[in-house]
């Protein structure tokens, strides 16, 4: 039975330069695993606490050095040595010590980096793959490779606010490997930079996580390049490739409004904006098209667009089991975006995501704007058979890792992709 032997933590820098922690987990009997954690910027309000120090004098409060004692004093205090049978005992054990419903004691970040480095410890121990080890973890004997969706245009808190919507993100639908679905991507991402350079005359910015952010006039004409790019690259719009959004309405929701422009529209009218642009372009998936707590309007754009797009819920649903169950019932979404540090442990992540397939439910596997060269969420997406990955744009190291990971596993493992559902 894996025992702790030693656990310690420090503070590393995120993509953004931010700190964010990095820990390293011990068990007795031989398994190292080490392991660190991302972070958010266009954050949900239901998520997990990230605890940061609030010392204005460094990092301008964002230091992570409490929650690195947190991990050095408490959570090594209590665990080390303890005998934890598997993966659910430890995250059990730091869902107790910290006792909070959304980890406000110990820090979200705190917890996360010790489940995960405890889960590279215990596969190591077990001489398995981190994929393999999270696969087994959920008994899941069939793990796929996720279709990755990736960033070709940034808006919203991402860039400088050039669209209000964040993502605009290319789905390689016709690829049959994670390899196909790189090549085709580099092509149109290549395309779209040339389309910039002629339509802009500039070169074009990109954004935290790595998507192109050029001065589009609207919203409508970032979505044109994006299908002018894709055609450019050799290749058909909705057939070879096609678009997901992240709209992450939350950021531009103010009283019961939706201000994609300086008038602002009820959300009945976004409900039909949505609904225009899917009916118009490729599209298919749309997260977060509605805000966070407009819970009384998610039911209805599920229904509008539901049965030819992935209604998908990031803010809205923040990986947490309570919230997903609750739009479980109100038929409010049909797709989870999965982000382990919004709920703080490997086991409840997997708890969100067992609930999201028991209705059947498509499950986007997601990386977030501020990221580690860790490549962990290649593994999880797998293990668990995400059906999409999210991890950002293909220009940056903090990306690429996962994607290079993926094109690991797919060579060495054999395992495949499943062709795209919905579509
Ligand atoms: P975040 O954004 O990581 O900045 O929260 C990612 C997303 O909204 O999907
Ligand atoms: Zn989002």
């Amino acid at each position: 039975m894996p025992r702790i032997k030693k656990l310690t933590a420090f503070e590393i820098l995120d993509s953004r330069g931010r700190p964010t922690i990095w820990a390293r987990c011990e068990l007795g009997g031989g398994g190292v695993g080490e392991a660190s954690v991302p972070s958010g910027a266009s954050t949900g309000r239901a998520e997990a606490l990230e605890l940061r120090d609030g010392d204005p004098r460094r990092y301008r409060g964002l230091g992570c050095l409490k929650a690195v004692r947190n991990i050095q004093e408490i959570i090594a205090d209590s665990l080390v040595g303890e005998e934890l049978a598997e993966q659910q005992a430890l995250d059990h054990a730091l869902i107790a010590l910290d006792g909070t419903p959304d980890k406000t004691r110990l820090g979200a970040n705190a917890t996360l980096a010790v489940s995960l480095s405890f889960a590279r410890a215990a596969a190591n121990a077990s001489q398995q793959c981190l994929f393999e080890y999270l696969a087994a973890a959920i008994q899941n004997d069939t793990p796929h490779l996720p279709r990755p969706t990736i960033n070709l245009f940034s808006g919203g808190k991402h860039a400088g606010g050039q669209v209000p919507i964040q993502d605009c993100l290319v789905v390689p639908v016709s690829a049959r490997t994670i390899d196909e679905a790189m090549a085709m991507t580099f092509e149109v991402y290549q395309s779209a930079a040339e389309l910039i350079a002629e339509k802009y005359g500039t070169r074009a910015l990109t954004a935290d996580e790595g998507g192109l952010a050029p001065p589009f006039p609207s919203v409508e004409a970032m979505f044109q390049d994006a299908v002018e790019a894709i055609r450019k690259a050799g290749l058909t719009p909705g057939e070879d490739v096609c678009i997901a959004l992240d709209i992450a309405s939350s950021q531009f929701f103010h009283n019961g409004r939706y201000f994609l422009d300086k008038e602002g529209i009820n959300a009945k009218e976004m409900i039909q904006v949505l609904t225009g642009w899917q009916e118009k372009y490729p599209i298919v998936s749309i997260e977060d098209g509605l805000a966070e707590e407009d819970w009384e309007h998610w039911p209805q754009l599920r229904s509008a667009i539901g049965e030819r797009c992935l209604v998908l819920g990031d803010d809205l649903l923040c990986t947490n089991p309570a919230r997903i169950r609750k739009a479980i019932e109100a038929r409010a979404a049909n797709a989870l975006l999965l982000k382990v540090n919004q709920i703080g442990t490997l086991t409840e992540a997997a708890e969100a995501f067992r609930l999201a397939r028991s209705d059947g439910w498509a499950v986007t596997v997601s990386a977030r704007s501020g990221e580690t060269e860790d490549n962990w969420l290649a593994d999880l997406a797998v293990g668990w058979s995400g059906d999409q990955i999210k991890v950002g744009s293909i220009t940056q190291s903090e990306r690429l890792a996962k994607y290079n990971r993926l094109l690991l596993i797919e060579r060495q493992s054999g395992l495949t992709m499943r062709p795209m559902t919905g579509v």
